[in-house]
């Protein structure tokens, strides 16, 4: 890649990691942690969440990481969620897989549909075509009601309902530490240090077998402007991900569903 390119692309990085601390305090603390105990951190990598409407869906964030050499690889069902997912790779291996995740619509209740097809269509098609779109929040007034209403039956909708388009959540490499390649001891440091790990289906996802370990941090609950007042909300989360070597040597990069599937559940109300 041409040096402007990873130039650009590094500074698009650094845009989305500095609107994703701004909502999630914990993860500049814990990454701060690593680096005082003299870590790099390299990111694994980054999640983003959509709906599948037509202006938008997994294609209106996919176009502008492909845009800077980024390539489809995998792609992921989650059923009782109704999310579907795809995830992206760069060839230089150094910059973060984008996961992109999407609520089916049709597959939610009316209520769902017609209040996200309402927000959606707020949303100028210029704006969606630029590329801070990924990190330019939400784009219409939100109610408290309305939220409530939506995480009773999905998380995940009231969650881009009150957030809009933002990183949802960034990913430490186990791999590229030097002294917390143990998932478990990575876990300890971070309970430790006060931070609240999520717990549904156990702390660790996956297993040495299935080639990924995952664990991450619960998201904490902060303030958040609705256009009926000011209420506490789960916000993002910061996730860890350990990566084993496939039958060839070289280390397996996709996802696992079932972990994956849970570790949705750290934006749940804690
Ligand atoms: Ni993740």
């Amino acid at each position: 890649m041409p040096n402007d390119v990873t130039d650009k692309l590094q500074n698009y990085m650094n845009t989305m990691w500095n609107d994703y601390i701004q909502i999630n305090p914990q993860a500049h603390k814990i990454h701060s942690l690593f680096v005082q105990a003299g870590e790099n951190v390299i990111n694994d990598h980054i999640a983003l969440r959509t709906f599948n409407h037509p202006k938008l869906g997994i294609k209106s964030l996919a176009q502008h990481f492909i845009k800077y050499g980024y390539k489809e690889c995998g792609e992921y069902y989650f059923t009782e969620k109704k999310l579907y997912a795809k995830h992206y790779e760069h060839e230089d291996k150094s910059l973060p897989k984008i996961f992109i995740s999407e609520l089916e619509l049709e597959k939610v209740s009316p209520f769902i549909r017609e209040t996200i097809s309402g927000v959606v269509e707020q949303i100028k098609p210029e704006v969606i075509a630029h590329e801070n779109f990924v990190f330019s929040g939400k784009h219409w007034v939100t109610s408290h009601t309305t939220y409530l209403k939506l995480a009773a039956e999905s998380e995940y909708a009231s969650w881009v309902y009150a957030y809009g388009f933002r990183p949802n959540h960034f990913t430490v490499s186990i791999n590229a530490l030097k002294n917390f390649r143990d998932i478990t001891r990575l876990n300890d440091f971070i309970k430790l240090n006060n931070f609240k790990l999520n717990a549904a289906g156990g702390e660790i996802k996956g297993t040495p077998a299935e080639l990924l370990e995952q664990s991450s941090t619960m998201a904490a609950e902060i303030q958040v402007q609705f256009g009926d007042g000011v209420y506490p909300i789960p916000g993002c989360y910061y996730e860890f991900a350990k990566r084993y070597p496939m039958t060839n040597g070289q280390l397996y990069q996709g996802f696992i569903a079932k972990s994956a599937d849970k570790i949705f559940e750290s934006t749940n109300k804690a």
